[in-house]
């Protein structure tokens, strides 16, 4: 008899989605046979060479582009289109420049499903929250021009939450900000996701990035994709403890880890920039 309870919240089944260019003719397998199950409060990175097909999986799942065959699951059901269970946030914040801080918190609210039910006043309760958990109160009356791309990324970050998403869809969301803001927005990513919280009470997420040592430090899976086309290339468990915010680095299994991704996708990184082979370097460091 099978007892096993499908426990996934999202399954992708033997997704694959060519792209065809009417004007070249050609078609391009952007991602092929992919396989992943996710679990409810699991946090999963993606990584791999530019155009090995992250941003392609992550706005299929989204809904805003459909796999060309196979299968993408949400509680078992197939996905259809775009709806306020999975929000999206990109690298370019998306802001509307003629909106204070927190009218852009509530824009999801006061337009979407999400806001539907709520009174005026709980609308306004809400944003107030979402304000305060990314760390924005006082600025709220601001405009996007005002703040700086740390801020801008937290109202972002404000606003996908407002809209109560059970699925956290971020594409490179802290690729645009400068070294230090970004470990900050890392930390306080970790907070707010609930990394203290039991893993039952924490949303699911899919995070794309560049960035190897912070998909270590964000992810219980990261997930490394290889190009042309795109495919799983291999799936690497986490075994890092949490809450990791400011110590994850210290752990000596870190380092061990970034450095098994990076051999993992450095040579199609290396030919994606149109630098050759990794395998020779290209000059050595000495020490005096
Ligand atoms: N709308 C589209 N029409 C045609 N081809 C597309 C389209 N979107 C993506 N592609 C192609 O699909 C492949 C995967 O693109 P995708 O944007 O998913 O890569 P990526 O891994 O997100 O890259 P990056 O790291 O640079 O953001 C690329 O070859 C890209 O040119
Ligand atoms: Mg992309």
């Amino acid at each position: 008899m099978n007892t096993s309870i499908n426990a996934n919240k999202l399954s992708l089944k033997g997704v694959t989605k060519s792209f065809f260019g009417p004007r070249t003719g050609t078609t391009t397998l952007a991602v092929a046979e992919m396989n992943l199950d996710i679990q409810t409060g699991e946090f999963i990175c993606i990584v791999g060479p530019s155009g090995c097909g992250k941003s392609t999986v992550l706005n299929m799942i989204a809904g805003l582009d459909h796999p060309s065959s196979g299968r993408i699951e949400k509680d078992g059901q197939g996905i259809t289109g775009p709806g306020a269970d999975r929000g999206v946030m990109f690298q370019d914040y998306a802001l509307m420049p003629w909106q204070t801080a927190e009218e852009n918190v509530g824009f999801g609210l006061r337009h979407g499903t999400p806001g539907e039910h709520l009174s005026a006043k709980q609308r306004q309760e809400r944003v107030a929250h979402f304000i305060d958990l990314v760390g924005l109160r006082g600025s709220e009356h601001k405009y996007p021009h005002q703040l700086s791309g740390g801020m801008r990324q937290r109202v972002a970050l404000a606003r996908l939450l407002a809209n109560g998403p059970d699925i956290l869809l971020l594409d490179e969301p802290l690729g645009a900000l400068d070294a230090q803001t970004r470990l900050i927005l890392q930390a306080e990513l970790l907070r707010i996701w609930g990394e203290t919280s039991p893993a039952s009470e924490r949303k699911t997420a899919i995070f794309i990035t560049h960035d190897i040592e912070e998909a270590v430090l964000l992810a219980d899976r990261v997930v490394v994709m290889s190009t042309h086309p795109g495919r799983i290339r291999e799936v690497v468990t986490i075994d890092i403890p949490r809450p990791r915010a400011g110590i994850a680095r210290t752990n000596p299994k870190f380092g061990l880890l970034v450095e098994h991704i990076w051999s993992l996708i450095r040579d199609e990184a290396y030919r994606a920039i149109g630098g050759g082979s990794s395998l020779e370097p290209a000059s050595h460091e000495t020490t005096h």
